[in-house]
């Protein structure tokens, strides 16, 4: 098989690209997400792998979504950022372009492509989490990507980190994703600029003022050019990132972990917290050899080449 389409569904964007065999983008575009609109979300990729085809002869069509997506990669049984439910994607996708379309959790289709191209191309297995809006995971074992017994595993960022906490997306209270996420830094950094706080005066300029105008990549920009408070904001996330990971390695026991995701982009501010509190938080402590931790390297591109790379195997 040639060329694929890889695609990756967030919350608000959508991205695709004609992926060849190493992984490489050859061609690629991107737009707004109707998230509130299956049948408009379903058109909306079906017009990116149209005007994708024109340029490039594909053979099939690897999506990436972020969600719950069912044992034989079709539908996305649900999704707490997007208005999906019990959503055929992959037929009405199929339908409009007539290719095979595989569907796969956002996460999984980013660690895939980490593994096969990205910062775990060295090694046999890789725990990939990604810090994003949300936070989501994708384990690789022996080489496969696991999936759990419904599809739906590594949903890492629903653990309950806090008993009776933040309501989240997922309808429980208390989610990793609502306290280690963008989401959380974004909501932090309003609270602060609402609190009219002389250290938020930073962010609040740079959100125009506007408390609910504040985005993550914000709070990164802010962090990069020294600000105090969203050097905290980040590192109090990636704190809560570190200890969710040490609760995973309970459970995984893995050797490499690599962190993506929008979050991943403020690098050292986030991952020197986040390898801090693994360390701090690790059962046994020092008494039990523990995993590399590693920023992701693919970048905001790790799902689309993921999940172009998936759609090839059949
Ligand atoms: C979703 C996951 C997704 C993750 C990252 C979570 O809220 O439940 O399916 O992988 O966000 O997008
Ligand atoms: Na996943
Ligand atoms: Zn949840």
């Amino acid at each position: 098989m040639g060329l694929t389409v890889g695609v990756d569904i967030g919350g608000t964007k959508i991205a695709a690209g004609v992926v060849d065999e190493d992984g490489r983008i050859v061609v690629d575009d991107v737009r707004d997400t109707p998230a509130t609109d299956p049948a408009a979300l379903a058109a909306t990729v079906g017009d990116l792998v149209d005007d994708l085809r024109r340029k490039r002869d594909i053979d099939a069509v690897g999506i990436g979504a972020a969600g719950f997506v069912d044992a034989s990669r079709s539908t996305v049984l649900f999704a707490p950022n997007i208005d999906w439910a019990d959503e055929p994607l992959a037929a009405r996708v199929h339908e409009l372009v007539g290719l095979r379309v595989v569907v796969e959790n956002d996460a999984n289709a980013a660690a895939w492509g980490e593994f096969r191209f990205g910062a775990g191309a060295d090694v046999d297995d890789l725990l990939l989490v990604t810090v994003g809006t949300g936070i989501g995971a994708g384990i690789i074992h022996a080489g496969q990507l696991y999936r759990g017994g419904f599809g739906v595993a590594a949903e890492v960022g629903h653990l309950r980190m806090v008993p009776a906490g933040i309501l989240c997306g997922c309808g429980q209270y208390g989610c990793w994703e609502q306290y280690g996420s963008g989401r959380a830094l974004v909501r932090e950094a309003g609270d602060r600029i609402r609190a009219g706080i002389t250290a938020a005066k930073p962010l609040a300029d740079l959100a125009g003022g506007d408390p609910d105008a504040v985005t993550g990549p914000m709070v990164t920009e802010a962090a990069q050019a020294g600000d105090p408070l969203s050097i905290d904001l980040i590192a109090d996330a990636g704190s809560w990132v570190g200890q969710g990971l040490a609760s995973l390695a309970a459970v995984l026991d893995p050797t490499t972990i690599a962190i993506g995701g929008g979050v991943a982009a403020a690098s050292d501010l986030l991952m020197q917290p986040v390898q801090e509190a693994f360390v701090r938080h690790l059962s046994a402590g020092s008494s039990r050899p523990h995993a590399e931790l590693r920023l992701a390297t693919l970048g905001n591109e790790a799902g689309l080449v993921g999940a172009a790379d998936l759609a090839r195997i059949p």
